[in-house]
């Protein structure tokens, strides 16, 4: 059966609102931000990455929503449809980028599960590291990333409406409300003092640091879901009323929001129970180690809390994992005229086969997150800006005014100036320190 007819509609403002903030909102925003902030000079760090989110997140949002809606289709479809030929051959390069980073995302996500269920189950482990070295990889791993894999096609089958948008539209506001609940409690905490010093301590000398733009800058196209067609396959689902400047500032703010009140969360934990050597142990320390080594000292509350929490986490993250699913279903019915079903089914088993690479070797899996998830990501982002800005520059300025209020209207002209401009300056410096860092990164994995 082929999926002709009437392109699929989110069914309210909030669906889609809480669909492109649910993608948004995920693993990125309460594992990589705070981890990152803690590294590159505190609240130095999250005022580089406020910046850049006003100056680089919300312009390449805008450019997403408006080729997408524009465009109607998925990456390839839009980009084929308003560019041509050759254009369309880059969107097959983000269907492909976009498979690559849900093959990963979805083992660390079946991570969060395991978790969750231990607290549930049994209590967490008290010699966390070593717990965390038998479940991170091998035949668990993989079970669990099946697993969520197998939950994320279910969601995306149901439909734009009947599936991203309804659980959305449940799990989101269940997100809010837990992650606010965490944060005050973990300001009662004892050490609770000194993990906000460390998380918000600002190291202003180190604002200057070309690193410290590039991790902010790669972590805003992470976390914004940004350059390789996420937000743009979303916005295909609009009619032309949306206001669309509007929509990308409120999920750029959702999205800071949580991340900045995950560290919040995060650092009290962490310091109370003395814990900071696991976190600069490595990037996946702070989640998966230490803070499941602070709730297995706290005994029952520990169980509790520990529970919340991975189960925020995995909210956050299927909310992610389905809009990533989303680009490839899209493609598959565009392109080869695929029923949902089978395109979902169909991609979902094929990323899950993928999957099970990183599911058995975290170095692959961290390989996987430096290479894709940041280099390619910046890449496309850049592809994006320049078609958008320069390639497209009529229909993308209809399409920001069409829907928008007069408040808005008056602000298009301006930030299409910074998307021609300053987005494409940006983050074509920022790419060339990242390959450089990329290539150190491969090298380092292929030498041992
Ligand atoms: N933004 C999500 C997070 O922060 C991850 C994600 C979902 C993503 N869709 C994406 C990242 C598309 C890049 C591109 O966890």
């Amino acid at each position: 059966m082929a999926a002709a007819g009437v392109r699929e509609r989110f069914g309210s403002r909030a669906g889609f609102l809480l669909a492109a903030a649910g993608s948004a909102v995920g693993l990125g925003n309460m594992w990589r931000f705070p981890y990152l902030a803690s590294e590159n000079g505190g609240a130095a760090f999250v005022l580089v990455y406020v910046v850049l989110t006003l100056l680089l997140g919300i312009p390449l949002l805008l450019a997403e929503f408006a080729i997408g809606r524009r465009g109607q289709s998925g990456p390839i479809g839009s980009l084929r449809k308003l560019g041509g030929r050759g254009w369309g051959a880059l969107g097959y390069l983000f269907v492909l980028v976009g498979g690559v980073i849900l093959a990963y995302y979805s083992v660390i996500a079946g991570w969060t599960v395991r978790y969750g269920l231990e607290a549930l189950l049994t209590g967490f482990a008290p010699s966390s590291a070593e717990h965390f070295a038998e479940v991170s990889s091998g035949a668990d791993a993989v079970a669990f990333h099946v697993a969520f894999m197998a939950a994320t096609v279910l969601i995306v089958v149901g439909g734009v409406k009947g599936g991203i948008e309804r659980a959305s539209l449940v799990m989101m506001p269940m997100l809010f409300v837990m992650l606010v609940g965490l944060a005050v409690w973990a300001a009662t905490l004892d050490g609770a003092g000194a993990g906000y010093a460390v998380y918000l301590q600002p190291k202003f000398a180190e604002i200057m640091h070309p690193d410290v733009w590039r991790a902010a800058a790669s972590q805003a196209f992470f976390s914004l879901s940004l350059g390789m067609g996420g937000m743009l396959t979303f916005a295909s689902y609009l009619s032309r009323d949306q206001n669309l400047p509007e929509s990308a500032t409120v999920v750029a703010f959702t999205d800071f929001s949580v991340a900045f009140v995950a560290g919040l969360l995060v650092f009290p934990v962490i310091y109370s129970f003395a814990l900071q050597d696991a976190v600069s142990a490595s990037t996946i320390g702070a989640l998966f180690i230490a803070v499941p080594s602070a709730f297995a000292a706290m005994g029952a509350v520990g169980r509790v809390v520990g529970l919340v929490f991975f189960l925020v986490l995995a909210l956050g993250a299927i909310t992610s994992t389905i809009s990533l699913l989303e680009v490839v279903t899209a493609s598959a019915m565009d392109e080869y005229g695929l029923s949902r079903r089978r395109a979902a089914l169909l991609a979902g088993t094929a990323i899950t086969l993928v999957g099970v690479v990183p599911a058995l070797d975290t170095d692959v899996l961290g390989l996987m997150d430096k290479v894709v998830g940041e280099l390619l990501l910046l890449a496309g982002g850049l592809v994006l800006a320049v078609f958008a800005g320069w390639r497209l520059r009529g229909p993308v300025r209809e399409e920001l005014l069409a829907g928008a209020s007069p408040f808005w209207r008056r602000q298009v002209p301006w930030i299409l100036l910074v998307l021609r401009f300053v987005v494409p300056a940006i983050v074509a410096v920022v790419l060339f320190f990242s390959l450089r860092g990329t290539l150190a990164a491969v090298a380092e994995f292929a030498a041992g």
